[in-house]
């Protein structure tokens, strides 16, 4: 219990610890008056990176939610192409590779072995390699070329919660730092995305404090179903993958994970008034796209959870039920999303029982391939 803090699992005290972990991951690198991004360990040659020619991304579980989203960010704000990869998939599909290519592994232990396995094949062709890792000295970052390590502290619950937040924290750092390097983002740019990630620690704490409530009561009112569906649009398609798989660890619920648009290739014909479907619906681009999916899940009499920007009323009148985050840019929408959905993710597992920090079948750190 001392361990705990107070807090009932790990789960918990990490959730709540996430606005911690990503300022210890902002710190010392984001400086915010000359609105740029310093590292220890992630010191490639300039030429190198400005002659980067193709990015991989790779990981599993959770962190290959990161790697997706790391996809958006890179290929946005640096225009190099950029491919991910599941760690165990990564070695046999054979992808053509040189020494301009860049191989990012993101892994909270930095031992996983399908992660680690992947990293030694990209090795093996010439391609230069970093991480993002949250365990100094694990294997991974001394096999690298270069580290970002998430300063996010121990991750003791099973199911990642602010390792991945962190993950993605250091992937903003990395846009930035490379973007200004290849002239790929300018002053004005470095500016806006400087501050507003700044801000980001503040909005995961009002997040905490404000829905905390609401959430635990949505939780009750759907931990007796048997199955959810997750949807998701653009930059936020990765986090309704990482809701579904949260829900699935740690509640034993099935669970899955779409991009919205995704739905009326097959989904669709699973909704009916059982079925509770998480939206996630922030004032963005893809906005009016993400309304048109809420009402063909309402038309079918489907239940939906949305997650919306705050002072969005409109979402209030379509959705069963509606969680609110603060307005940011829309490329760090996946942060603050993530947060209603792993404490739903908590909260049902806690009303069924479960072993929340221990759930069967896992390991906190898969070393075998
Ligand atoms: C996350 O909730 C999981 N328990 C799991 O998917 C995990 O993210 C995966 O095994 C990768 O672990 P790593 O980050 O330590 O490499």
């Amino acid at each position: 219990m001392a361990e705990k803090q107070g807090y009932r699992h790990f789960m918990l005290k990490e959730i709540y610890e996430q606005k911690q972990a990503i300022q210890e991951t902002l710190l010392g690198r984001l400086d915010r008056d000359t609105y740029s991004v310093s590292f220890e360990h992630f010191n490639f040659e300039e030429k190198y990176l400005k002659n980067i020619n193709r990015i991989f991304l790779v990981a599993c579980g959770t962190a290959y939610h990161a790697c997706l989203i790391g996809k958006f960010l890179l290929e946005d704000h640096l225009k190099i192409p950029c491919e991910v990869d599941i760690g165990s998939e990564f070695r046999y599909r054979n992808p053509p590779i040189d020494r301009d290519t860049l191989l990012i592994a993101i892994s909270q232990s930095g031992e996983t072995a399908d992660t680690l396995a992947a990293l030694r094949e990209a090795k093996k062709k010439g391609a230069k390699t970093a991480a993002i890792c949250n365990v100094l000295g694990s294997t991974i970052t001394r096999e690298v070329d270069g580290v970002v390590y998430t300063h996010a502290g121990p991750e003791i619950g099973v199911a990642s919660t602010k390792a991945f937040t962190s993950q993605l924290t250091a992937l903003y750092l990395i846009t930035l730092n490379m973007g200004i390097l290849r002239e790929s983002i300018d002053l004005a740019e470095a500016k806006n995305f400087t501050k507003e990630l700044a801000r980001i620690p503040l909005m995961v704490k009002n997040i905490l404090d404000k829905e905390i409530k609401n959430i635990k009561e949505i939780s009750h009112k759907y931990s007796k179903k048997t199955d959810f569906l997750y949807l998701g649009r653009n930059i936020n398609y990765p986090i309704a993958l990482e809701g579904a798989l949260k829900l699935k660890e740690i509640s034993y619920i099935h669970a899955e994970g779409y991009p919205a648009g995704e739905m009326k290739h097959g989904p669709i014909a699973l909704i009916d008034e059982d079925l509770p479907v998480v939206v996630i619906a922030n004032k963005s681009a893809v906005y009016e796209k993400i309304l048109s999916n809420i009402e063909e899940v309402k038309a079918r009499d489907g239940k939906v959870i949305a997650i919306a920007t705050e002072g969005d009323q409109k979402i209030k009148e379509l959705a069963d039920d509606v969680i609110y985050v603060p307005e940011t840019l829309d490329i760090f929408t996946p942060i603050l999303n993530t947060i209603p959905l792993q404490l739903i993710s908590y909260y049902i597992a806690r009303n069924l029982g479960c072993d929340i920090d221990q759930p069967r079948n896992l390991a906190k750190s898969v070393t075998v391939e």
